[in-house]
């Protein structure tokens, strides 16, 4: 019967066979009398390794933690009655040599050997890209032991146990590997094992790199597990930082607590819900929003819905409440289920337009008591809504705004800030307006605004609104949160609105690259700036393109100028003619029409010309209408 176990531990893929392979062969030349045990996830190493260990188990084609597999090297020691149990990671970061020579050493002065390092090496990635977050994990174990613990700077992967029978091994069952190590080590203080924390070193060159997500999942198990939060462990780390970190990097510890309350909003955020309101008439975009539901009207050749459904995917939200009213089969057709954007599309009928207050009531049973963002379906912003909903979360606030400053505020919600820089009041499009701080159409609220929507009336223009609902919190005294915008921002109520928020998307189209266009433009023809071509577009005859400008599919340019800041949809014909600033749905022809500006044509539309006219021309045609320029 042989006296030693030695376990190994790992997660085998394609990359580290080898890497193992030789870990094995040392360990077995450091520990030539142990029995060789490899428990590991992954690959399965009968089939691929050659090495030789006496017994190998794979637990889980996937990594579960360290816990589990240590808990398989204990059981297997209890049960077969091994009298020294080594745990050791089968990846080359600790030499074999060393602990075999420690485990020689300690033999009969101590119960276990738990090395401390001499250099640390679990570094984060994201956020924390490139930072040690070792220290700061480490001091949960120096703080949160019921007895103490003289093990400054625990190594894991590596231990000596002089007799395995004395653990059960049962608490080792954490998902993360650090907090399994922990866990061993807890297990062995309260047993009151001797422990024996010589220094050893690592192979250099040799970290850990652990994304930021793993990082705090084992952050938040540790918490559950010593039932202290981090900030509790930061502030005594900040208080004696030379008990709690060796040689570590105080400076980070903020940006680690700044990171990790970030992940838990984040996770927050995930359980919100959205609320996009895409009902509504659109009577001031006529005569477009005769044919078309304003929300899914294209913009560079995208429906504006799909931005909204982009900027909110990018939150976290996966349930997405969309309102419609009359045009719901449009927005049905634009959306569909949601999985395009992995988000999850209820619809929710709002059978008269009776307010933004009033869209909210009609998501009631949808929204339940989840906190929830409400977009506008018709506004667009370039800003990203997370740190707005991140920060609502972290705040005592009943519900969040955002503001821009605008040139017109009396078309606008507005608020009214007091001296410390808090919403005082808020007004609907008031006639003398007290600030320009114009309230955008992207809010975020808890379940609270329901009893406040209960308490309004409807307004002079006849609609429950949503301004009023936010005025009546304040009224209770519940505070208000905000954000002001710094980028752009439009609300696309109206065609000039429209052609405005066009002209803003185009800016952002990418450089193609100079040889892009080759084949799509003939000799004869220029394409300047930022310009994308759909599939099959032909640019040719003496035809000019000046980006930024979209051009849908199948569009043939003839001898035109086509100008900065214009959208083409596709299937548009354009010859000998000139469109500038300016927005056409699909399958447009414009003949001889010469300076189109600040124009909309809808689609199957017509414009001819004669090659006359010399003055600009603004044109807002809807769909399917013959216009004749003499
Ligand atoms: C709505 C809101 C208003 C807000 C605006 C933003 O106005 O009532 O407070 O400033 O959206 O787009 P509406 O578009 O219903 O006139």
């Amino acid at each position: 019967m042989q006296d030693v176990l030695v376990g190994i531990r790992t997660y085998l893929v394609e990359n580290n066979l080898e890497e193992c392979e030789e870990q094995v062969s040392e360990i077995r030349r450091a520990f030539p009398e142990a029995r060789l045990l490899l428990v590991n996830c992954g690959l399965d190493p009968t089939k691929r390794m050659t090495a030789s260990v006496d017994e190998a188990i794979t637990y889980s084609p996937r990594p579960t933690g360290l816990g589990e597999p240590t808990k398989m090297i204990l059981d297997y020691a209890r049960e077969k009655g091994f009298k020294e149990l080594v745990v050791i990671d089968g990846d080359q970061q600790h030499y074999a040599e060393e602990i075999a020579r420690l485990a020689r050493e300690e033999r009969g002065r101590a119960d276990a050997v738990v090395p401390e390092r001499k250099k640390r090496f679990l570094f984060a990635r994201g956020r924390l890209d490139g930072k040690t977050i070792e220290d700061l994990m480490n001091a949960f174990l120096r703080s949160g032991v019921k007895g103490g613990t003289t093990i400054p700077d625990l190594t894991p992967g590596a231990y000596v146990i002089y007799q395995p029978s004395k653990l059960h091994g049962k608490n080792l069952t954490a998902e993360n590997s650090w907090v399994g190590d922990l866990l061993l080590v807890q297990e062995m203080l309260e047993k009151k094992m001797k422990i024996a924390s010589p220094r050893i070193g690592v192979r250099p060159n040799v970290y850990a790199i652990s994304s930021e997500n793993l990082v705090f999942k084992a952050i938040e198990q540790m918490e559950r597990f010593y039932a202290a939060k981090l900030d509790e462990i930061a502030s005594k780390v900040k208080e004696n930082p030379y008990d709690y970190l060796y040689g570590g990097n105080l400076g980070l510890i903020d940006d680690v607590l700044d990171a990790y309350r970030d992940y838990q909003y984040k996770k927050k955020i995930v359980k919100m819900k959205a609320l996009v309101l895409a009902g509504g008439k659109g009577t001031r975009f006529k005569p477009f929003t005769n044919t078309i539901q304003k929300q899914v009207f294209p913009l560079a050749n995208k429906p504006l819905l799909h931005f909204i459904m982009e900027k909110i995917a990018r939150t976290g939200i996966t349930e997405v409440g969309v309102i419609v009213g009359p045009n719901k089969d449009q927005i049905r057709d634009c959306l569909k289920d949601g999985s395009n954007w992995n988000l999850n599309v209820t619809y929710i009928e709002q059978d008269n337009p009776a307010g933004l207050a009033h869209a909210v009531l009609c998501a009631k049973q949808f929204l339940g008591e989840s906190p929830f963002l409400m977009y506008l379906g018709d506004n667009l912003l370039h800003e990203d809504v997370t740190n707005f909903l991140l920060d609502f979360l972290n705040s005592k606030a009943a519900a969040s705004i955002m503001l821009a400053r605008v040139k017109e505020p009396q078309k606008f919600g507005i608020a009214e800030l007091d001296e410390n820089g808090r919403i005082k009041r808020l007004l609907e499009k008031p006639k003398n307006p007290p600030t320009n701080l114009a309230i955008i159409g992207v809010y975020a609220f808890h379940n609270e605004v329901f009893n406040a929507i209960s308490r309004i009336k409807p307004s002079a223009r006849g609609e429950l609104e949503i301004t009023d609902a936010i005025q009546k919190l304040l009224e209770a005294g519940r505070p208000v949160d905000y954000r002001v915008i710094s980028d752009w921002w439009e609300d696309t109520g109206n065609s000039a609105s429209m052609l405005d928020a066009n002209a803003r998307l185009l800016d952002e189209l990418k450089d193609a690259g100079s040889d892009a266009h080759e084949k799509q433009v003939d000799a004869t023809s220029v394409v300047k700036g930022r310009v994308s071509l759909g599939a099959g577009a032909a640019i040719r005859n003496g035809s000019t393109v000046i980006g930024p400008a979209a051009i849908g599919e199948n569009c043939i340019i003839d001898g035109s100028f086509i100008g900065p800041y214009t959208t083409l949809g596709n299937n548009n014909k354009v010859s000998s003619s000139q469109i500038t600033y300016s927005l056409t749905l699909d399958n447009v022809v414009l003949e001889n029409a010469k300076q189109l500006v600040f124009s909309i044509i809808g689609k199957n539309s017509r414009v001819t010309g004669t090659g006359k006219h010399e003055e600009n021309a603004v044109l807002m045609i809807g769909d399917d209408t013959q216009i004749k320029m003499t």
